[in-house]
């Protein structure tokens, strides 16, 4: 008889602890309309489960096919999407949404190189997909996936370098039970959120912590490794909240920058923290509002949001103005308009909480 590899008991183990002990529900969990597994996906990409999980009940909601979400307009889905962040992601959803509706009459493709060849589905999303719609045998690799593979095997390959991540893959498609590939890549990823957590792993708990390489060496707070450290440029976004005969000014952000098609205020933006009273004579400010006078009415406390590479500070500035504004593509428009665009995080922030803590200027 063959002696029983490492792998085997990892895989049997997992399929065990799956069996016996998981209990972690999802509504996209089982699903096997593959349209609501790739939203799933989608959304949970750059995003925690429990804050995804109420974008998908929405998105599902008011899209239950793929032809709805097609037809939508494209505001009305940035809209839903509002928070969530990545805006790529709801960029891509929308071509490949129309791309399936209209070039392929609605059905969403079965094989796994043609998933893959869709606009916003990269390996990761591609294997969920086919494995969980269609069970074809191929193995998720998600941040779940590299931990727990990284610390059970003490894998110290750079989850960040090619060769890491090409190392991972294979043994990651190694393990997989390719009879039910859908259920073993929910397993291990479910295995990864719930025991071999990122920050506090569950290790006196686990089933397979008497063969797990990192816990009987003591490395499980270092595993995974990643080589690149992120460098972060800091931002200061000043915005006034222009009013003139009620109507306040926006534009839609464009693109090459963060927060493309989303809405935004006046915009002056500045390497560095600016006092109030310089920001008042700022080039920008002149251009703005030429030699009209304006009027500062309140300014919001600071502002934060952290993105991968950028952090962004800034304030909100009211300002009411006797003359129209006509610069750079801003319009003018109700507050009940206002209220059905997309905006950053940063800025439903301060919409959300603009009524307290005003200072006077
Ligand atoms: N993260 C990404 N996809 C997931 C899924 N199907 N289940 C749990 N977490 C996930």
């Amino acid at each position: 008889m063959k002696p029983v590899t490492q792998n085997q008991v990892f895989v049997h183990g997992l399929l065990q602890w799956n069996k016996q002990f998981n209990n972690r529900q999802m509504p996209w969990k089982g699903e096997k309309d593959p349209y609501k597994i790739w939203l799933s996906e989608i959304i949970l990409q750059q995003t925690r489960v429990d804050q995804g999980l109420e974008y998908y009940n929405r998105f599902i909601a008011i899209f239950p096919n793929i032809h709805k979400l097609a037809t939508a307009p494209e505001t009305t889905v940035f809209k839903l999407w509002e928070g969530l962040g990545y805006y790529t992601r709801c960029k891509n959803l929308i071509v490949t949404a129309k791309f399936i509706s209209e070039g392929l009459k609605g059905v969403f493709p079965n094989k796994y190189q043609d998933i893959l060849n869709l606009k916003g589905i990269g390996p990761y999303t591609a294997a969920a997909i086919s494995s969980f719609a269609f069970n074809l045998p191929y193995a998720v690799v998600d941040g779940n996936v590299f931990r727990v593979l990284a610390r059970y095997f003490g894998i110290s390959n750079p989850i960040d370098s090619t060769a890491g991540k090409q190392a991972f893959t294979l043994l990651a498609n190694e393990l997989l039970d390719k009879k039910q590939a859908g259920i073993y890549n929910q397993a291990i990823m479910d295995f990864g959120a719930v025991i071999c957590k990122p920050q506090i792993p569950l290790c006196t708990i686990c089933v397979l912590n008497t063969k797990c390489s990192a816990f009987k060496s003591g490395l499980v707070n270092q595993l995974p490794i990643k080589e690149k450290k992120i460098i972060k440029k800091t931002r200061w976004f000043y915005y006034l909240i222009v009013t003139y005969n009620g109507k306040q000014y926006v534009r839609k952000r464009g693109a090459k920058d963060i927060w493309e098609n989303l809405y935004e205020f006046v915009l002056l933006e500045n390497d560095k923290a600016l006092p109030m009273e310089q920001l008042k004579t700022q080039s920008q400010v002149k251009v703005i509002f030429g030699k009209h006078p304006f009027e500062v009415t309140h300014i919001s406390p600071m502002y934060k949001q952290l993105l991968t590479h950028q952090t962004i500070y800034g304030q909100f500035i009211r300002v009411t103005t006797a003359k129209a504004l006509c610069d750079k593509g801003y319009e003018a428009l109700t507050p009940t308009e206002i209220d059905k665009l997309p905006f950053p995080k940063f800025i439903t922030a301060y919409l959300k909480d603009k009524n307290v803590s005003l200072n006077l200027f």
